[in-house]
């Protein structure tokens, strides 16, 4: 395996060439960010490989969105990464309309490939955005909901704030919020528990390189934010949002809605 910081570096493990390096293209220097881009080409491998009850929380997160919208909702997937949430979405709810935002450029890519090859002219539009930045919500359409999974506890407290204030400007009213995030609650180790979980799946992934690369970036770069389900379920309610409540819960794992 190479492993190279110099841009136009290739990373290559097995057959697979990773991506070549863009460092400087890229929007934002959120290491978050940067540690996506990077590999988003075998994000999916290692994803849905290693994250414990990673395709369980997108079906439930498909669910929700079939019992609380109508059948042709406008969706916006905060952080769609290679657009797993959205479709999985348009397996229940196929007339559903998504607008992509993500930091990185090359997963926005990967979403838009994805989702337009299955599902012809259900993406209606995409921005490579920092939500941590000010102005990510501008020019965004009006929707029925926002979906964003396994991105906003990369955020700050600040910025986490901040991007509930914004999401709940851009939703129409009665529209919702759906969420899966991780959680750390006082008195218990769940995160220690689902990482110990997540070690044992990635010693099973055959392809070692690809698990060795996606761990080594992400524990260099990746940083993650935690608090309990009930303080941001407090930040949520300040922001505007009502019926909040948890609909799945996996150890830290949790996917929480709110409405407008
Ligand atoms: C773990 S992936 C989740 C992707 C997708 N939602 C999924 O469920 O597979 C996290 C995604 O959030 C994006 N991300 C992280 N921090 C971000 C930020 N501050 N602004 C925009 N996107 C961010 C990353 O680029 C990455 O695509």
């Amino acid at each position: 395996m190479q492993c190279s910081k110099k841009p136009g570096r290739i990373y290559q493990q097995s057959n697979i060439v990773i991506k070549e390096l863009r460092r400087g293209t890229l929007m934002s220097q959120d290491p978050t960010i940067e540690c996506y881009d990077l590999h988003f080409a075998v994000y999916d491998s290692f994803q849905f490989a290693a994250i414990p009850q990673y395709a369980t929380s997108l079906d439930i997160t498909a669910m929700a969105i079939e019992r609380y919208l109508d059948p042709n909702p406008i969706i916006i997937d905060l952080g769609c990464g290679t657009g797993n949430a959205s479709a999985e979405i348009l397996e229940k709810v196929p007339e559903a309309k998504f607008f992509l935002i993500d930091g990185s450029a090359s997963m926005i890519d990967a979403a838009k490939k994805k989702l337009e090859m299955n599902s012809p002219g259900a993406v209606i539009g995409a921005h490579v955005a920092d939500l941590s930045a000010d102005r990510w919500h501008e020019d965004l359409p009006d929707c029925d909901a926002i979906v964003s999974t396994f991105v906003l506890e990369h955020l700050d407290f600040k910025s986490y704030r901040a991007v509930l204030e914004r999401c709940h400007e851009v939703l129409r009213p009665g529209g919702w919020l759906i969420v899966v995030e991780a959680y750390v609650e006082e008195e218990s180790n769940m995160l220690g528990w689902f990482e110990e979980l997540m070690e044992g799946k990635k010693s099973l992934i055959e392809d070692s390189k690809l698990a060795d690369f996606v761990s080594m970036l992400r524990s260099k770069h990746e940083v993650h934010y935690y608090c309990s389900k009930s303080q941001k379920a407090s930040w949520w309610r300040e922001a505007g949002f009502d019926n909040v409540h948890v609909i799945w819960q996996y150890l830290c794992l949790g996917l929480m809605a709110g409405q407008k």
